[in-house]
Order: structure tokens, then sequence, then C-alpha cells
């Protein structure tokens, strides 16, 4: 990944799939709120469980969409998702404790996992099962030492999302064999398939997960590196002991922006999820046209997994290939982990009208003619 944003730099004319990066600026009106409020004196350590009002909002937000009543004290704001998942490795990984992954996966789970103590141990899923999960691999990697198991859904990189029943399937596993579930839910705005299921709504999983949430997509926020976790108060506690030690609290104009975000959702959040769908459903018409390349019908998240196993080549292979002969860049399956292998991953990060060419040249390489 690190890589990528150094290559393709010789090309003028380079279209760039590469990263999960919307190419929306965040709404005006959040950066005029958050930018009036830094005026006004927000400008110092928050609170260390985090910005007061924000915490009200995020527990309003969870009671008003999903029913899920959540208390402060369950409640933690943190610098970013990326920097949530550490916290919550950090608060429950022992010396050697294992975590299922299931793969392909967001590149740096495993290795928070390993920076934390922990074995990643990882559960392929497989595009003819439509990357869920599979219950029988699943209990076959369980160990005494399977400590917790990571879900993302909707999924980086496959855009898929799990449905309903796969989560009921994985909330059984979890507490038949007393594991926590981290739920990585960085996408529940780009659930197109069906609406997204928090797996701490469950029955019986709210004391058995840490649920991880991210201003960075669904408010189109990434630079402000704001987010939080969701879990049971021992556990925020612990996850507030060690950020304390950390970062000390979440950037205080950030987690403004994120109050004021959260308040106007409804006016900001509409035109993401109607763009985001437009270039999903269009990058998928133009993937079904082009020989050797196939991808699943779009389901959520903002990423594109598209098979590549009939040209012949490995996912380095295509990749380098697009760079040079189409000016076009994507991330080989590989960087998600061996099960990404054979596939690309194309994010969802221009509009329309780059895509179209991006797709017109891709459509004129010799890998992918007949
Ligand atoms: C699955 C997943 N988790 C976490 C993150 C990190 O998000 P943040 O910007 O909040 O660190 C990303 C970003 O691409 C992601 O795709």
């Amino acid at each position: 990944m690190t890589e990528s944003a150094f290559l393709g730099k010789e090309y003028p004319d380079l279209i760039n799939f590469s990263i999960g990066d919307p190419d929306f600026t965040t709404d005006e009106r959040i950066i005029n709120a958050a930018f009036t409020d830094a005026k006004n004196g927000h400008t110092h350590y928050t609170d260390l469980f985090g910005d007061p009002e924000l915490r009200e909002e995020i527990c309003m937000y969870h009671h008003d969409v999903y029913h899920f009543q959540v208390g402060l004290d369950e409640c933690l704001v943190t610098t970013s998702g990326s920097q949530a998942m550490f916290l919550a490795l950090e608060a429950i990984l022992d010396e050697g404790d294992e975590v299922i992954v299931p793969e392909p996966c967001f590149t740096p789970y495993p290795y928070q996992i390993r920076i934390s103590g922990g074995k990643p141990v990882v559960l392929p899923t497989l595009e003819e099962d439509g990357f869920q999960p599979d219950m029988g691999r699943l209990k076959s990697l369980l160990t005494n030492r399977t400590k917790a198991m990571i879900i993302n859904t909707p999924n980086n990189p496959t855009g898929v999302c799990y449905s309903r029943e796969t989560l009921e399937r994985i909330a059984q596993v979890a507490m038949d064999h007393d594991l926590m579930i981290i739920a990585d839910d960085i996408y529940p705005l780009f659930s197109y398939a069906e609406p997204h299921v928090p797996v701490a709504t469950l029955e019986g999983m709210r004391e058995r997960t840490i649920t991880i949430r991210s201003f960075s997509k669904d408010y189109a926020m990434t630079g402000w590196r704001v987010g939080y976790t969701l879990a049971p108060p021992f556990l925020t506690k612990m996850m507030e002991e060690i950020n304390e030690n950390n970062v000390f609290t979440a950037p205080s104009i950030s987690q403004r922006a994120a109050l004021h975000g959260l308040r106007m959702r409804n006016l900001v959040q509409p035109p993401l999820v109607e763009e985001y769908q437009k270039r999903s459903y269009y990058a998928y018409e133009r993937i079904k046209n082009i020989p050797r390349m196939s991808v699943l019908f779009p389901q959520g998240s903002i990423y594109l997994f598209v098979n590549i196993k009939k040209t012949g080549l490995n996912s380095r292979e295509v990749t380098t290939k697009l760079l040079h002969e189409a000016h076009v860049l994507v991330l080989p399956g590989y960087a998600f982990g061996a099960s990404g292998e054979g596939y690309v991953r194309i994010a969802l990060s221009v509009g329309l009208d780059k895509m179209g060419e991006a797709f017109d040249r891709i459509s004129l390489m010799d890998i992918f003619s007949h």
C-alpha cells in the first residue's frame, strides 16, 4: 500500500483507483461549524473518553438508527478507526492469543495483531461462497488460544456485505467458544445489498463485541482522523487508559467536526451514497464487458474486487501492466493476503468521467482482449 503512493508519478494522465480516500472534500458546513468551534475555544485536550457532546450524540445516533441503547460509559472517541483497532487488540490480547481474520482483509490487521502480541489466524473466504466466511472452516481454526475474530462488513477489499444469517452464525460460534468479536464497521453507510446490521445488536453479542466506527468514509473525513469504539464499560475503560498513555485524547477540532457531521448526517450523507452507488454500478457494467475480467455484483463499501485469473497472470503482474500500459493504478489482490491472489482492487475514488476513460484504456489492453 505504501508502495502504491509512489507508483505512477511519471504519468501525468494517471487515473488512481488505488486508495480508499474519497475525492470529495468534507462538506463545507461541517468544516465551517468546526472552524467556528475552534475560534470559540475548542482547541484544548478534551475529556479523556472524548468530547462529551460528541459521545452523547453518538449514543443518540445508535439509538435512533439501530434502536441500540448505548451508555456513555460504553463509548470512547479515538484518533481514527485504525487507532481504535490498535486499542481494541491491545486491550484484549495476551501474548500468543490467536485472532481469526477472514481474508482477503484490510492490510494492517495481521500487522496490528502481531504488534499487540497476538497471532493472526487466516480464514480464507472464497468468491464461490460470495466471500462469506464458511462456518466449518471457521470452526476448524479454533484452538484454546483463540481470543477473538475480526469482521468487516461491508468489506474492504471484496465489496460484499455479510448476510444477517452469516452474522448470526458467527455470533453463535463466538458465544459457543467464548470469543470476542471486533466489528470493524467502517462502511455502514455504503451497504447497498441490505441494511447494515451491527453484530453488537444481535442477541447475546453486546458483551462480547467491540464495535469500531470511523468518520473517514461515511462522512468523507479521512484527514480529520476521528472514530470511536463501543464496548462493555470495563473494556472501554481499559482502552481509554491505553489511549491516555498513547495520544491522551483525539484532536478536539476533529471531534467537533465529527459532532457536526453526525448532526447533519441527513444532509451530508445522501449525496455520498448516491455518488458511490452510481460509481459502483457503472464500474460493474464496464467490467462485465471486458473479457478476462469479472466481478461480483456490488453489494457495499467503496471497492470492487476484480477477478483477473483468466489473464493467466498474477495480481502483481496485472497491476504493473495496468499501470504502464493504461496508466491506471489499482492494488494487487495479494496486498490483502494470499487469498486475494487472482484479483485486483479498484477503489471508487474518481468520478464517472475518469472511470469511463480508465475502462476505455483497459479495454484496449492485450491481456484483456479476446
Ligand atoms: C476496513 C477498514 N478498516 C479501517 C480503516 C481505517 O479507517 P480510518 O481512516 O478511520 O483509520 C479502513 C480504511 O480504509 C478500512 O478499509
